[in-house]
């Protein structure tokens, strides 16, 4: 069968399933406290993920991610990774924000997930509870420490840059990799999240080069690292003799889209073909089709058709969105 490309020739392996749209924490850039989530109602089963991604693997899907919200509150979700292995898939991943990691590890292993991205802004307890409004560090570090020691060793962490609130810590953060096989990625805030006029956005964005004058010139030489996949979007260094790498990620100041291979299926059964505009593909009635493969596939290339160019940029009515509702 065809392999899945947009109207632009991007060639489009990579799903990411946002499993649900809840999650433990309320970190600040991504939901507001009192967020309402989605009636369960309207939220795919995990079996109906697992058809949409079959259909996704028959077009030349090899890469699949679990996101939420926060994945691991949903029930059973180590059934789905265990199920996407078995489908076939060459690269299952999950990004997390750590919480239920620990209690997880062993069966995420056993189900076969091949590598794991942990959300950790801070490397501070208090400041922690004030990014994610839940004084949660101490559990998440430990989960940290505990993948480590799994299969799923070198973990990547993810941090979102924040001006004047973990930009003090660039410098302690790039020093893991010294220590640890870890990745350390700091990734350019996005003005999601309600920041309708951009205010919050402009006073806390830092640029991704910035961040990496700033380990460069308190730790020394930062060598690039050669990516294996040329699609990822981090821009990925090393500090000499280090196990681990420092990079960035910089959907803003250096946008990646040109080489964009994803799609996103939402929890509640939307296609987004890009994180940077509303547009969608309601793709539940489909998969919930007497013959739902061949079903798909038709919603599937709609998608790719209308994946727009490189070069958008966040349309302001699209700031209203949570990154949870998304799945980052
Ligand atoms: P691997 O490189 O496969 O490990 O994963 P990844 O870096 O794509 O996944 P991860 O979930 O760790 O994503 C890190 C962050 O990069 C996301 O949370 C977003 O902030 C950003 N990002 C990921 N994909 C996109 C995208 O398609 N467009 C934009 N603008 N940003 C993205
Ligand atoms: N800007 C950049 N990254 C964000 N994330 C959530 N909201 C934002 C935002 N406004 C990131 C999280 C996590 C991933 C799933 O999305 O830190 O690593
Ligand atoms: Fe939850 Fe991740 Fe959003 Fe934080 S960034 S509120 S951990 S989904």
């Amino acid at each position: 069968m065809a392999q899945l490309t947009d109207s632009y020739d991007r060639k489009i392996d990579y799903l990411r399933i946002s499993v649900t749209d809840r999650c433990n924490f309320r970190c600040q850039y991504c939901m507001p406290e009192d967020i309402e989530f989605k009636d369960k109602s309207e939220i795919l089963t995990l079996e109906e993920m697992l058809t949409f991604a079959e259909a996704c693997l028959a077009l030349g899907v090899t890469k699949v991610r679990v996101t939420g919200g926060e994945p691991l509150v949903r029930r059973n979700v180590v059934w789905l990774v265990s199920r996407l292995k078995a489908l076939g898939f060459e690269d299952v991943t999950m990004t997390t924000n750590g919480f239920l990691l620990k209690e997880n590890l062993e069966a995420l292993v056993e189900a076969g997930l091949d590598r794991i991205n942990i959300s950790l802004d801070t490397l501070k307890p208090e400041k922690f509870a004030f990014i994610t409004r839940r004084n949660h560090f101490q559990k998440v570090w430990d989960a940290v420490m505990a993948a480590l020691e799994t299969p799923l060793s070198p973990v990547k962490l993810n941090a979102v840059a924040m001006r004047g609130i973990n930009d003090d810590e660039i410098v302690e953060m790039a020093k893991l990799t010294l220590r640890y096989p870890m990745h350390v990625r700091f990734i350019e805030l996005m003005p999601l999240n309600g920041d309708t006029d951009g205010k919050r956005f402009r006073s806390l964005f830092i640029p991704g080069r910035e961040i990496l004058e700033r380990a460069q010139a308190e730790l020394g030489d930062l060598h690039p690292v050669q990516k294996e996949d040329p699609a990822a979007p981090a821009d990925e260094f090393k500090f000499r003799g280090a196990p681990g790498t420092f990079g960035v990620i910089t959907p803003v100041s250096e946008p990646f889209c040109a080489r964009c291979s994803r799609l996103r299926l939402t929890a509640d059964g939307k296609i987004h073909p890009c994180l940077l505009t509303d547009l969608d593909v309601d793709v539940k009635p489909a998969i919930r089709s007497e013959d739902p493969i061949p079903a798909i596939h038709e919603v599937l290339w709609e998608a790719a058709r209308i994946k727009p160019p490189a070069g958008v940029t966040l349309p302001e009515e699209s700031r209203s969105r949570t990154m949870s509702q998304i799945g980052g």
